[in-house]
């Protein structure tokens, strides 16, 4: 897979590792997961609910294949501390606009790492009485799971490894990237070193 090379401004700064995920193989998966989703809700109408602000980039693109009324929300939620050792403390900072009682609740996710977030999540829409509630996410990164997750569409698995690009972040950048890297890891080293030394602080 030839990657497009006209982001080099981005990756200059020797952040990124390799690429996992191409930009055209996201795009495939994508489009498998909008026909399933038709498929699935044939005949009902779906609220997609778009975790901010990683899902933003896969939410649009999957919303184009899916041959459904539909309408689009959006929830703001924030996880204490780094993104990847979070002590499980969850707040809603935007909650929806829309009521979601009775109706389908697809809920688009950029990544699920320990599922805090989600179950935290689900269990706060679920007292909402929705018709229905299923978790689409574009990567599901099991190995760090401590919660009871059912994840009914995902577009890639993923192991021990933070990556960015197509949506995802690293201190809110890189977002804007078409496909998916790896960060390097002695970069986060250095981080998680500094988030330890403050939290001792
Ligand atoms: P969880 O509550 O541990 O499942 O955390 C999931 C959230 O952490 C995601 O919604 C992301 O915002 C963030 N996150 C986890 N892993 C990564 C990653 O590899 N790259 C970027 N963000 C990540
Ligand atoms: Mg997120």
């Amino acid at each position: 897979m030839i990657e497009k090379n006209n982001q080099k401004n981005i990756n200059s700064s020797e952040i990124l590792g390799r690429i996992l995920f191409p930009g055209a193989e996201i795009q495939k998966k994508v489009i498998e997961l909008g026909n399933r989703i038709t498929l699935d809700y044939k005949g009902k109408e779906l609220l997609i609910v778009c975790i901010l602000r990683g899902a933003v980039i896969f939410l649009t693109d999957l919303i184009k294949h899916i041959d459904l009324p539909l309408s689009i929300d959006f929830m703001s939620i924030s996880s204490y501390g780094f993104n990847m050792h979070g002590s499980g403390l969850v707040k809603i900072t935007k909650d929806l606009d829309e009521n979601i009682e009775g109706r389908h609740v697809l809920i688009v996710e950029d990544i699920i790492d320990t599922g805090l977030t989600l179950s935290y999540m689900i269990r706060n829409l679920k007292a909402r009485e929705p018709a229905s509630i299923e978790i689409c996410t574009l990567i599901d990164r099991a190995v760090r799971r401590i919660t009871d997750l059912k994840i009914k569409y995902y577009a890639f698995k993923l192991e021990e490894k933070y990556v960015v690009g197509y949506g995802l972040d690293y201190k809110q950048k890189y977002r804007n990237l078409e496909s998916i890297y790896e960060l390097r890891t002695d970069t986060i080293k250095k981080d998680i070193e500094t988030l330890k030394s403050t939290l001792n602080k």
